[in-house]
């Protein structure tokens, strides 16, 4: 699989899980701005691959705004760094030379199988390679994304925060006739980074678990005074989730469209779950989430790999 992010405290536990989990190969990282710049996503990425002895995986820096208009970052939820909270100072690599699209096509044209793309983050970097490349869509078994919802979003009042950053790239995704999975708020709140949660990383007695329990103590934080929210959703690593065990999530094949022009609704994902607009159904949206196989997935792989790397 290749990983699109923009870390971010989430992300950075889908990333572990795409280097944990061994029934996955993680080919490469593409970085997008969303979180935070893309030079922060960026060293974020490197971080976290340092962090799980993964520095072999190439990291490339993306597109560092949405298709049109200006990015605005969520310092209120991963702070100035992208992944404020644990002190993850210390050297990291050099990211790959080359923009992350080119990294993207490269990988792809590379894979002897077609490969899974995962996206975390605005979806400006995989619009961008499927309108210039289209040659790899063949190579392409898969887009699943985290973003969207069916419901309301977290960012505008029915604007989920990757979507509403880069409304146009999620369009360009969805209408690319490709098998795109979606993973949107409406299941991503059933994964709350719970105090039980926390102590299940903490008991793990290991620096990467140690980190992850702070990473989610700080994003606990954020999503009280931002939103409320006792329990952080944790969102991005889902998707992640989603490709080594499909039954962890429930999904439905109906249309789905990208609000583009709406005055209050711009960046709202239209899910027609009662097929009432007659259009062809272009994504499997999930609306299920077996949440103890989820985190069942995600502690595994966090174990494995920071006895791994003590
Ligand atoms: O709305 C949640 C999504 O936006 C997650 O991917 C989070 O990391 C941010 O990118
Ligand atoms: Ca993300």
């Amino acid at each position: 699989m290749i990983v699109d992010c923009d870390p971010g405290h989430d992300d950075a536990l889908a990333l572990l899980l795409a280097v944990g989990d061994p029934r996955l190969r993680l080919l490469g990282v593409s970085t997008v701005a969303g979180n935070q710049t893309l030079d922060k996503t960026t060293r974020n990425a490197l971080r976290i691959l340092a962090l799980a002895g993964a520095t072999g995986i190439p990291v490339a820096a993306g597109s560092d705004r949405p298709l049109i208009g200006e990015l605005t970052v969520a310092a209120d939820i991963h702070g100035s760094s992208g992944l404020d909270g644990p002190d993850l100072d210390g050297p990291v690599a050099e990211p790959a030379d080359g923009p992350g699209v080119e990294l993207m096509r490269r990988l792809l044209m590379a894979s002897a199988e077609p490969v899974e793309l995962i996206a975390l983050g605005p979806l400006t970097n995989v619009a961008l390679l499927l309108r210039d490349h289209p040659e790899v869509a063949p190579r392409i078994r898969r887009i699943v994304f985290m973003g969207g919802s069916t419901e309301r979003g977290n960012t505008t009042p029915y604007g989920e925060f990757n979507i509403v950053t880069d409304p146009e790239a999620a369009d360009v995704v969805l209408r690319s006739g490709l098998p795109v999975t979606m993973i949107g708020l409406n299941v991503t709140h059933q994964a709350l980074a719970t105090p039980a949660i926390i102590d299940r990383f903490r008991a793990m007695d290991t620096r990467l678990g140690t980190v992850c329990a702070e990473l989610m103590t700080f994003f606990a934080g954020a999503y009280l005074r931002t939103f409320g929210l006792a329990d952080p959703p944790v969102h991005d690593p889902i998707a992640v989730a989603a490709v080594i065990d499909p039954s962890v999530v429930h999904t439905v094949h109906v249309p789905v469209a990208v609000e583009l022009t709406g005055t209050h609704t711009r960046g709202a994902t239209v899910v027609d779950l009662h097929r009432r607009t007659g259009r062809p159904p272009n994504a499997d949206v999930a609306v299920g989430l077996e949440v103890d196989a989820f985190w069942n997935l995600l502690m595994t792989a966090v174990r494995r790999l920071g006895e791994a790397t003590r």
